[in-house]
């Protein structure tokens, strides 16, 4: 499903509505929000309305970052740090519930990916009672190559079948020492949503949209959950599918 706003504001206006539906809803189900969320632009366009959302039960959400940088927490590419400022600075999710790269194993990336499969093991049952974590809602961004997450094109972790989480010391985009959730967790999760703006974005969404392929954002389907597409009117220029 392709949702699609006239600007940014309008575009964090209806992730604001989705969110907190997705949020009271998990929270009525099971008790907490588990959400995954991404770096780049997307924590300021989930955040600009929904920090001010009083309705929304924060103190109940469980927070996964879907990539994050081998960098300390208060480093300028630290996707926490870009959440923090955007995000949690304004709302009341338990510090404890933030699950960040352990600031120790930042200059080990094998490690750190491993310890956050152990965190995540903690919210989603154990490894071995359960295949994969199933998140109520991961919100991704795209990149100009089709990336998402930080998994890039014709990288040998798109065939990652069986861990939660890997590392990467390549990555195109800087930094290159980086973790990230795979593909089986993305596909397992209850809901994904793509949030994506600006005229920039406009060659690749009309590709991966609108022509089959095998890019990274291309493998995001969800099995039994839903995908969802938010974006300006920027972006969906060029996409000719409906
Ligand atoms: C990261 C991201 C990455 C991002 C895309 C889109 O940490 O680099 O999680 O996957 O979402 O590159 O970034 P923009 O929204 O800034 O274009």
């Amino acid at each position: 499903q392709i949702f699609t706003f006239p600007d940014v504001a309008a575009l964090s206006q209806g992730l604001d509505t989705y969110v907190a539906k997705l949020s009271a809803e998990a929270i009525h189900r099971h008790g907490k929000f588990t959400v995954a969320i991404s770096g780049g632009s997307l924590p300021k366009q989930l955040a600009a309305v929904l920090k001010h959302n009083k309705s929304v039960d924060f103190s109940n959400w469980i927070v996964y970052f879907a990539d994050e940088r081998c960098v300390p927490l208060d480093h300028e590419d630290s996707n926490y740090l870009l959440a923090k400022t955007e995000l949690f600075d304004y709302v009341n999710i338990p510090q404890e519930n933030i699950h960040t790269i352990d600031p120790d194993l930042v200059s080990d990336p094998e490690e750190a990916a491993e310890d956050y499969i152990s965190q995540l093991a903690k919210t989603f049952a154990t490894k071995d009672s359960v295949r994969f974590p199933v998140f109520d809602l991961i919100l991704l961004g795209v990149g100009p190559d089709g990336h998402t997450c930080s998994l890039f094109p014709g990288h040998a972790l798109l065939k990652e079948a069986t861990n939660w989480c890997a590392y990467i010391t390549d990555s195109p985009k800087p930094p290159s020492e980086r973790i990230t959730l795979t593909f089986p967790v993305l596909n397992h999760a209850h809901h994904v949503a793509f949030v994506a703006a600006g005229a920039g974005k406009q060659d690749m969404l009309h590709q991966l949209l609108d022509t089959p392929g095998h890019l990274p954002a291309q493998m995001v389907k969800p099995v039994t959950g839903t995908l969802s597409w938010f974006v300006d009117d920027a972006a969906a220029a060029k996409i000719t599918s409906t």
